[in-house]
Order: C-alpha cells, then structure tokens, then sequence
C-alpha cells in the first residue's frame, strides 16, 4: 500500500524540481545539487500540506505565475540548513576571547560601542556564545559597552533566537553545566511554574545589546555596519564563487580597519578576496580587514 506522502514525493519530473531549484538559486544563492532534489521535493510537499494545495504537482502548476507571500516565504525559508550549536569550533572561539578580545583597542574607555554582527545566526547559539565571552570581557573593561546584530535570511530562525529558547538537547551541544546555569533559565509550565517544560531560555542579561534583524545576503546591506568583527560562518559553502565575492567585499567594506572576519573552520577566503591579512592563532584561523580595499 501507498502511503499518500509517497506519491506525492515522486511526482515532479527532474525538470520541474530543477524550476523551484533555480527559483531558491536566484533568491538565496542556495544551490540544490541533484543528488538532493529528492529533500527538496519532500519539502514541497510539507509545503503543499501547509498551503492546502492538493499535491505538488498543483504547488508546480501554481508556481507558474509567480511565487509571493506565503509560498514564497515557507519555500525559501525551508530551504535554508540551519544546523549550529554553542561554541561551534571551539579553537575559533577561544581565539577571539583569548587574542582578538584583549586587543587593548577593544578595551579601555573608548565611547564607542564593540560591535559585532553575526551575519547567519540561525537559532541563536552563535551570538549568544559570543555574548558570554563579552560578559567575560566587560567585567575587564566596564567603561566599554558593546552592540550585536544578529540577523539571518530565515524568520523562523530568527524568532527561536531573539526567544533564545532551547531543548535539553541543543543546550548540552557546546555549553558545559556551569554555563547554562549561569546564564539560562529552565522554562516552567504557565499552568503549573512548579514543573519545569525541559526546555531552557536564555537571560535577560544575557540577551542585552542584542538586534535581531532579516538579511538576505545577496540583497543590500543598506546602512548595515560599521563593525569591529564580524561572524560569517558556514553559510558561504551554499554560494557559487561570484555570490561569494560579492558577499565578502560587502562585509569588507562594513568593517573597521583592522576589524575581524570570521569564517566557518572549513571555509576560507583563498581566491576570493585581496582585502585581508590571513591571522593563524594557534590552530584558528581570522581574517583582518587590511587598510585600503581593493575591492570597490
Ligand atoms: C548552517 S547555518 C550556520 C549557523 C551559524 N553561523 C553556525 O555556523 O553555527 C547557515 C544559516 O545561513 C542562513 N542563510 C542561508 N542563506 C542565506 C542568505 N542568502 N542570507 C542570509 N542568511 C542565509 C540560513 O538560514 C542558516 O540559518
């Protein structure tokens, strides 16, 4: 017997998947090799449920004069990989508290802001990691203050961030018991504060200084910046080579002078840029924003 999903999983040809390939392609850069036109024929089929449409074939058909609204925001939302955790490569991390943080310009009583911006934070853990190294950070410089923006192309995303709530499951991946005690809260039952929900949310404390904004990264930045560091982590392997370009000079020049970049462990700006200093730290690798740009 066929389940009713199954018949709707296999029923776009090659092509007609490739159309909603290229559309996700144009919007958000994520490019969809074949070998896993299969995911996303399945999430069209989530989306077909979700909008009441009768199965793919009739979300293909309506696809045909244009893709808006609803549909427009669960197709490329849904395609998005919002896979993340706390501390994601810990060398990184320890680099900036330990090397870039205690840069004497980061410190002392310099009126303005350190700011950070977390440009694909998906769910949150990054910029909340951060924010723990800066709550670290301003108890040695309390004339400072700091600012982060934290945005993403995914509002579903998004929302779980500036929620900063989290599973037992994502919170123990990459903070260690002190910390969540420190700066998390188990979330209680509103019908019963007595019993706890096992989930966790982070303090207010903790949220200070932080914006949560949309950015699509192949639309303008706008008025986006400037920044002492900026975090830019695996999100660019979803780019062909020309958005990558485009994205990284965008981010250069949104960056202080001696203002950092910091990629995914596994990605690097070899071939894609002239306007950085690669810095080793231990076994991190940062990028510093040299003078002058060539990149116009
Ligand atoms: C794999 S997650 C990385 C999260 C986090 N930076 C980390 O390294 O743990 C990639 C994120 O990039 C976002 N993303 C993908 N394409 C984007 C685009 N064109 N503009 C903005 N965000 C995008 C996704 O929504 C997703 O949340």
């Amino acid at each position: 017997m066929k389940l009713q999903n199954e018949s709707t999983v296999t029923a776009l040809s090659p092509e007609q998947i490739k159309f909603f390939a290229d559309y996700i392609e144009q919007k958000l850069g994520i490019i969809y090799a074949k070998d896993n036109y299969y995911q996303l024929e399945r999430r069209l089929s989530d989306i077909a449920t979700t909008l009441g449409v009768g199965s793919v074939i009739e979300l293909w058909t309506k696809a045909q004069t244009g893709i808006s609204g609803q549909f427009q925001s669960l197709l490329l939302d849904l395609s998005t990989n919002n896979e993340t955790s706390f501390f994601r490569d810990p060398g990184l991390f320890k680099a900036i508290e330990e090397r870039i943080l205690v840069e004497p310009r980061f410190g002392g009583d310099n009126p303005l802001p350190l700011r950070i911006w977390c440009c694909a934070t998906s769910t949150g853990q990054e910029v909340y990691s951060m924010a723990i190294l800066l709550h670290a950070w301003k108890l040695q410089n309390p004339r400072r203050s700091f600012s982060f923006l934290a945005t993403d192309y995914s509002l579903r995303v998004l929302k779980q961030a500036e929620e900063g709530k989290y599973s037992q499951l994502e919170i123990q991946r990459g903070l260690p018991e002190a910390m969540i005690n420190r700066f998390f809260k188990p979330e209680k039952h509103a019908s019963n504060p007595a019993v706890a929900t096992g989930s966790w949310i982070v303090t207010e404390e903790l949220k200070k200084g932080i914006t949560y904004k949309q950015q699509n990264l192949l639309d303008d930045f706008g008025g986006i910046g400037p920044f002492e560091i900026v975090l830019c982590r695996n999100v660019l392997i979803y780019q062909n080579v020309e958005n990558k370009r485009r994205i990284i000079a965008e981010i250069a020049r949104r960056l202080v002078p001696g203002g950092y970049l910091v990629l995914g462990a596994a990605e690097s700006l070899m071939g894609l840029s002239e306007d950085f200093e690669m810095r080793q730290i231990d076994r991190a690798v940062v990028y510093q924003r040299k003078q002058d740009l060539k990149t116009r």
